[in-house]
């Protein structure tokens, strides 16, 4: 297959039907060899797992670095995630101990302190007969509240720092969503990330001035000898709003999925509460299955790159398919059968390589809590379908879930 003549389609990403559903567009893909041309978007678009494993692999075939500009504006500057030679590896470094999970460990408490202090009132509605919108009321909530806490935000400013948080987290929809509504999504992200970036400059420029050892993630930052040589004033406050970003639509996003998910299959949801030893399995299970980044981007960087038997020119701009690639009939048996005990096998939902997600520890660690806890608490739950997935492909999962409990 040559690159003048590759297979094409035309879809928008955007589409509220295919964000939903977007597994038989998967399947189209898949059936014309798991690599097209998407024309309405003008890129390319892989859906199997090794083909996508691979170009994550392979850095200098394919990079992230164009991306930078677009980048910038969300989160004030260009972050580790659009680097990809050895700044990206020393930026990371400096937090990399932070989120392996024999350290975050240590959060658990933590962590269940806050789930539990939200969970609470959101089950006394359930047990009193209310329909409760968990989106709003629970899942957004917990990521902001554990990452502010390890970031060492003070306490007063955490509802602050949510607010930035939510509002950052919408203004994807924004763009997807044309119009005075998405614009005013937009507009609200921005000012949020300007007022986010001008409080840690300021926080930041307390740590440096400050002489104590303070606790936190933006300390050490602060502290470490390679930020202080190396990194620009625009470069330290990019990389700790991203990780407000990064994490926190993210991660409420798969909290809210296991809600959905496990209410969908009673049967799995009776099993894992039978069987606790069945948590870690069943949020992998829902990552898998639905999957919560759909989309990651890279650039080919060389002459001469092919995937999957297409050539596609340098300078191309690729789109990597994760929820497609979690759903590969080559990689696991009955793919779109949710089934919490099936063979241990690793998915794509936290990326690969270079650039695989550094706070997946965090994401799981957070996941698992809010399952044991919920799981405790509540028999069974029922959630009102369709479930609203909005137009935010790249960060796909439920915009709004109203779940009850009768
Ligand atoms: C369910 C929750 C999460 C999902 C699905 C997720 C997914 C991802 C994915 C797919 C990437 C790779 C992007 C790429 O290759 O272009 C990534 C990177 C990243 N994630 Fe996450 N993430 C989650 C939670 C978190 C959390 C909790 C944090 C930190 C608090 C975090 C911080 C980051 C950072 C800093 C990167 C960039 C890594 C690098 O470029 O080396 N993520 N994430």
């Amino acid at each position: 297959m040559t690159a003048a003549n590759p297979p094409r389609l035309a879809f928008d990403t955007a589409d509220p039907g295919f964000v939903r559903l977007p597994w038989a567009r998967y399947e189209e893909i898949r059936a014309r060899g798991g690599v097209v041309l998407n024309e309405w978007v003008n890129r390319w678009m892989v859906s199997d797992f090794a083909p996508a494993k691979m170009i994550m692999t392979h850095t200098e075939l394919f990079g992230s670095e164009k991306g930078q500009a677009e980048q910038a504006g969300v989160f004030g500057g260009p972050t580790m995630e659009f680097y990809d030679g050895p700044h990206h590896d020393r930026i990371r470094a400096i937090w990399s101990h932070d989120f392996r999970a024999k350290d975050l460990a240590a959060l658990r408490t933590m962590i269940t302190d806050i789930i539990r202090r939200r969970l609470e009132p959101v089950l006394a509605r359930l047990r009193s007969g209310d329909t409760v919108e968990i989106v709003a009321e629970l899942t957004r909530g917990i990521p902001t509240e554990v990452i502010a806490r390890m970031l060492g935000i003070e306490s007063g400013m955490v509802d602050q720092f949510s607010a930035w948080s939510d509002a950052m987290g919408a203004s994807a929809e924004g763009y997807t969503n044309p119009g005075e509504r998405g614009d005013e999504l937009i507009a609200a992200g921005r000012r949020a990330t300007a007022e986010l970036n001008a409080y840690l400059r300021e926080e930041i420029g307390r740590l440096r001035a400050s002489a104590a050892d303070e606790p936190g993630l933006i300390a050490t930052m602060v502290r470490h000898q390679y930020a202080r040589d190396h990194m620009t004033e625009q470069e330290v406050v990019a990389g700790n709003t991203q990780l407000v970003f990064a994490g926190n639509e993210t991660t409420a996003k798969l909290l809210a999925q296991i809600v959905v998910t496990l209410a969908d299959h009673p049967d799995q949801r009776r099993a894992v509460r039978a069987d606790r030893s069945l948590i870690p399995a069943a949020v992998e299970e829902v990552h898998r299955y639905e999957t919560i980044t759909h989309s990651v981007f890279r650039d080919v960087i060389a002459d001469d790159v092919s995937v999957a038997g297409v050539a596609i020119p340098n300078g191309a701009r690729i789109t990597l398919l994760l929820g497609a690639a979690n759903r590969d009939p080559l990689r696991w048996e009955r793919p779109d059968q949710f089934d919490v005990s099936r063979p241990k096998l690793s998915h794509l939902g936290y990326a690969f390589g270079l650039h695989s997600c550094l706070g997946m520890n965090l994401a799981r660690l957070e996941a698992q809590i809010f399952l044991e806890e919920l799981i405790d608490a509540l028999p069974d739950w029922q959630v009102d379908s369709p479930v609203d997935f909005g137009t935010n492909y790249a960060v796909r999962g439920p915009a709004a879930v109203r779940v009850s409990a009768s």
